[in-house]
């Protein structure tokens, strides 16, 4: 068993990235699994900001094969530019890269579906990323207008596929949106095909290759893309990804079954935050909500919108947890917190009147739940320059101590800083903060 996976453990944005670039010394494979350029994941390093959608962050690190596996929808056009943006930075070989030719791929006509489709909306909106992730994933369920990477590489049929597609997609979409502006289906062929020829040297059977590293013995990296409250079973439906983000995603999303999994590493913020729509019941929306986002540079990293910003709320992290099979946590931005008097953490929620540490399935419920929260003094102090848990001042342990607590998993890493090196090993064996 060598497998570790770095999932989110609330609604995306945790700093996943963070942890999977401090995690790959440690490993020879980084596999994406689920989600597409609606992820953005930020690294630090020396100075360096990185921001990566769908490359798997093991591309920032030299001799590391980096695998965008079966669970991962493509865009090809975001997918080459990234590409290109990388190696304008530093080298990327091609086997280093491989794409599998099971993923799904993302086509205009998934973007204009999906703005009809939130435009159309009655009531809240889902605040999509706006990027075709939905509507590629409800094809590839669908199947029968789905297309596949292998399929696009694949000379042969594939022009008339695409523009068989396209001339369907024009005939649905007409009458549901009258400024539809017919999808040319040669031109697309034509773009698509020019991306298949830059993007074949990459693709291959991921699953094979993946099973034949595991026999080898190499050890894997699995970097969840959003969090376990955006699963789409999950999560709080329908506000969510149309992936499984949890976990729960990885071994359908990548065909590695969870008996290689030896740890999972949970990632949470200090507090929460939430892009898009939908329910939040620590949400601050008032000038500590405001304070968070500003010292937290709470905006988006793929949309630039800003993140709504809420205190911890251990019910639904320790869901998140719970549903990922979180072996150990690592608590990021501390750091953020460290102006305020007091901090709340969410132990609980009031709904209609019952106490429950349980977290609801409806959102309509989530959306009623009144938090209980548990109040704990704030430390005042910088604390960006701590490196071991003995550097914390007292309340910033105790602080942690009962994140752990109430989830109920050791932390093993904490960080205080969006650098690589800003960060706190605590150890594997749950060494208590405090
Ligand atoms: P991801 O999608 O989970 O990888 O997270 P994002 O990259 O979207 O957002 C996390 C943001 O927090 C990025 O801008 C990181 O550079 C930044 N960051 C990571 N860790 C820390 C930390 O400990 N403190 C602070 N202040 N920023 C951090
Ligand atoms: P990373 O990997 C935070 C949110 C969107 C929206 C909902 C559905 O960086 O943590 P989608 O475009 O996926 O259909 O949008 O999910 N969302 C994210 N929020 N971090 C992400 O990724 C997200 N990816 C999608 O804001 O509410
Ligand atoms: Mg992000």
């Amino acid at each position: 068993m060598s497998a570790t996976a770095v999932i989110g453990c609330q609604w995306g944005d945790e700093a996943k990235g963070k942890i999977v670039d401090l995690l790959t010394d440690r490993h020879e494979i980084v596999v994406r699994f689920q989600g597409g350029n609606n992820a953005g994941h930020t690294v630090v390093c020396e100075g360096q900001t990185y921001k990566l959608s769908l490359l798997p962050i093991g591309v920032l690190r030299n001799g590391i094969t980096s695998v965008i596996a079966n669970g991962v929808v493509i865009n090809p056009k975001a997918l080459l530019g990234e590409i290109s943006g990388i190696r304008a930075r530093r080298e990327l070989p091609a086997e280093n890269l491989l794409i599998s030719d099971r993923a799904h791929v993302i086509f205009p006509w998934h973007m204009a579906e999906e703005a009809i489709l939130e435009s159309s909306r009655k009531g809240e909106k889902i605040g999509t990323t706006m990027r075709g992730i939905g509507t590629c994933y409800r094809d590839k369920a669908g199947r029968t207008h789905a297309i596949r990477m292998g399929d696009l590489c694949h000379v042969g049929t594939i022009r008339d596929r695409i523009q068989a597609v396209a001339e369907e997609k024009n005939r649905l979409l007409a009458p549901v949106s009258p400024d539809h502006q017919p999808l040319d289906g040669a031109q697309i062929a034509d773009e698509y095909l020019g991306y298949a020829d830059q993007l074949r040297p990459h693709v291959v059977d991921t699953t094979a290759y993946l099973h034949k590293a595991i026999k080898a013995g190499k050890r894997l990296l699995f970097e969840g893309a959003q969090g376990a409250l955006l699963d789409v079973d999950h999560g709080t439906f329908p506000y969510v990804t149309s992936s499984n983000s949890s976990g729960a995603g990885l071994h359908s999303g990548s065909s590695v079954p969870e008996r290689h999994l030896s740890r999972v590493i949970g990632v949470v913020k200090a507090y929460t935050t939430r892009v898009g729509g939908g329910p939040f019941p620590t949400e601050l929306d008032n000038p500590i909500g405001e304070h968070i986002r500003q010292v937290g540079r709470e905006f988006g990293t793929v949309t630039g919108r800003p993140r709504r910003c809420g205190w911890f709320d251990a019910v639904a992290s320790g869901y998140g947890a719970r549903i990922s099979g979180a072996t150990c946590l690592s608590v990021m931005l501390l750091d953020v917190l460290s102006a305020l008097d007091e901090l709340k953490i969410c132990t609980a929620y009031e709904i209609r009147g019952e106490r429950t540490t349980d977290f609801p399935s409806r959102v309509e419920d989530l959306a009623a739940a009144v938090p209980v929260y548990q109040t704990l003094s704030g430390w005042k102090k910088d604390i960006t320059g701590a490196r071991t848990l003995t550097d914390l001042p007292r309340e910033a342990r105790v602080y942690l101590d009962t994140i752990a607590e109430l989830i109920g998993e050791r932390i093993d890493y904490v960080s205080v800083g969006p650098d690589r090196a800003q960060t706190i090993v605590c150890g594997q064996d749950g060494v208590s903060a405090t």
